[in-house]
């Protein structure tokens, strides 16, 4: 990628409005930005959804929501992803998320909006742990669709407590993973792309 800015799309696999996750991947996403990157949020909930059926599928192909999702994972060379821990594993929003986009509309080559993207992973998670037990599952899935997730990862535990009334985290090493996390991801995505 000689001079093009990179793209970098931010989205949180919680569809709460009051979400930790969200609030962790946009402190991700202003880092990104920092880092020189052109940066989009994008809030899962506002797809409406619905959970991946091939009957649905078959009979009207993809729903307006996996449309646009894919449309901006089109457009994005990198994601930042901040993926909430559901019973140790990946939340049902997320994967759902990732099933509608993996599915080709029309001709297009397999694995469009994943083969060839990089990835930048945490979680945030009130309890003690963070999420990290979720991250693993998270990281093989998006490797296994052609994804290069990076080494550097953040689990935010007692996350409820970690941020401060302006969005910011209070704790400066936090504040230094996540700093780091998106400008490698940027620093990648240029060398790589
Ligand atoms: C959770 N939560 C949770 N937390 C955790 O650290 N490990 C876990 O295994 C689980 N499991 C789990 C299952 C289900 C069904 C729910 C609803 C919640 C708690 C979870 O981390 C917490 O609700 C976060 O606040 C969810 O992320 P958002 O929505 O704040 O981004």
């Amino acid at each position: 990628m000689a001079d093009a800015t990179v793209k970098v799309l931010c989205f949180a696999g919680s569809l709460r409005k009051d979400s930790l996750n969200k609030k962790l991947v946009k402190l991700a996403m202003a880092q990104a930005a920092a880092a020189g990157a052109q940066t989009t949020f994008l809030d899962l909930k506002e797809l409406d959804l619905p959970i991946y059926d091939g009957d649905l599928e078959q009979a009207s192909g993809l729903p307006p929501g996996a449309k646009k999702l894919k449309e901006l994972m089109k457009a994005h060379h990198a994601f930042l992803i901040a993926a909430p821990e559901y019973n140790s594993a990946i939340s049902g929003a997320l994967k759902n998320a990732i099933d509608w986009a993996s599915r080709p509309d029309g001709d297009e080559k397999p694995l469009i909006c994943f083969a060839g993207k990089v990835a930048g992973i945490m979680a945030a998670s009130p309890g003690a742990y963070g999420g990290i037990r979720g991250l693993p599952t998270v990281r093989s899935i998006l490797e296994n669709i052609g994804v290069f997730v990076i080494p550097d990862q953040l689990a935010l535990s007692k996350a409820h407590e970690a941020f401060a009334e302006d969005g910011s985290v209070k704790d400066d090493k936090t504040s230094e993973t996540v700093k780091r996390i998106a400008s490698r991801v940027v620093t990648i995505t240029q060398k790589i792309s």
